[in-house]
């Protein structure tokens, strides 16, 4: 049966140049109607987070369609169909899409894909679609792995860094992890097969390096920018590729600003190695999802990639969720189980 009513998240206020503050969001009730012909309405089981969202907010990013203030909260999701005006979806349809804040999302059927049969929601969310494709495409394309280099990946126990150690394993890298917190590494050697990993609230990266990558780094995944960058072109490699996937440490300021944060001071290193630095954006590289779709799901099932779903629970916690990311406390992917 179709609910009458959903909640929804919308947005209240643009973070920019701040960190996102709880009166950033306001829940607010909404119809919910029957789909009409090419409608299909999904209901939320799973919400996604993504630091990127924080910049959509901000409309500060220029392949994302402009957020208005009061508008639906976006990001994406995954749910099951609960009424369908397409031939191609049917009630109980396991599917992801850009759902939104929304407790029962309508969307055009174009904007949904199915999730594979014997894939949990949480998985799919965690190592296919945006997370896995940003990993291994940024990865394979960008940073080339060729069996023996050395691969160091900043924000490496988070939703990316962690697929790119297990991708550059399954290449034959040896992997080290920059990550926040004794804890967090532990995990990154203990239980997903990282060779080391450097705690760089309480170690010193720069030095760490010297002595786990003695021949220098080949490929840097780097997901934060700011120091942790510069620390580690410092220990490049002859032909390293830096890959600039992300830069949180700089999502908190308004790049206007005096107070944003100045480029790497070491970044002629790159001329004495001839490394490359080369950014990467998913959307630029549409045409090759399938080919990440199928490795991805070809390692997860035969366990060479393992899920790392952090699952927080209730759709009022949205919010918090997304803030967890900018506090460093989740561990993989952030996830929030809303509904049943
Ligand atoms: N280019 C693309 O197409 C693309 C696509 C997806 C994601 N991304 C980017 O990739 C990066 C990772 O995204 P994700 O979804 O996988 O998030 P995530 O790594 O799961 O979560 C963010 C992590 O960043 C770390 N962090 C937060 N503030 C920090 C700071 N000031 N300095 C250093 N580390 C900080 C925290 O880990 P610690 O506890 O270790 O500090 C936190 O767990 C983000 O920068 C995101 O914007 C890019």
């Amino acid at each position: 049966m179709i609910p009458t009513a959903q909640r929804q998240w919308l947005v209240a206020e643009r973070p920019v140049g701040r960190e996102l503050k709880p009166t950033d969001f306001r829940l607010a009730e909404a119809p919910v109607a029957a789909p009409g012909v090419g409608e299909v309405l999904v209901e939320t089981r799973v919400l996604s987070f993504d630091p990127a969202q924080k910049s959509w907010m901000e409309n500060a990013a220029s392949y994302k369609q402009p957020v208005e203030i009061g508008g639906v909260m976006p990001g994406s999701g995954a749910g099951v169909v609960i009424a369908s005006g397409h031939p191609d979806f049917a009630p109980g349809d396991a599917v992801v899409g850009d759902v939104g804040w929304r407790e029962y999302p309508m969307l055009a059927a174009e904007q949904l894909q199915k999730v594979p049969a014997g894939v949990s929601l949480e998985a799919a969310l965690s190592v296919l679609w945006g997370t896995g494709r940003t990993a291994y495409l940024a990865l394979m394309k960008v940073g080339k792995p060729v069996a023996g280099d050395t691969l160091v990946i900043s924000g490496a126990a988070g939703a990316t860094g962690s697929l790119v150690g297990q991708i550059g394993k399954i290449a034959g890298c040896r992997v080290i992890g920059i990550a926040g917190g004794a804890e967090k590494c532990a995990w990154l050697t203990e239980e997903l097969g990282f060779d080391a990993a450097i705690d760089y609230r309480g170690e010193k990266v720069k030095a760490r390096l010297r002595e786990l990558a003695p021949r220098g780094v080949d490929i840097f995944f780097d997901n934060v920018g700011g120091e942790i960058l510069n620390d580690v072109l410092a220990r490049l490699a002859v032909n390293a590729r830096v890959v600039i996937c992300g830069g949180i440490s700089r999502y908190n300021f308004d790049p206007r600003s005096p107070q944003m944060p100045e480029g790497p001071r070491n970044y002629f290193n790159v001329v004495f190695t001839g490394a490359t630095i080369q950014g990467f954006l998913m959307p630029h590289h549409e045409r090759d999802y399938p080919q990440a779709d199928a490795r991805l799901a070809e390692w997860l099932a035969d366990g060479r990639i393992k899920a790392a779903p952090d699952l927080q629970r209730g759709f009022e916690n949205a919010p918090a969720a997304l803030m967890r990311l900018f506090e460093g406390k989740n561990r993989g992917k952030q996830l929030l189980q809303v509904g049943h």
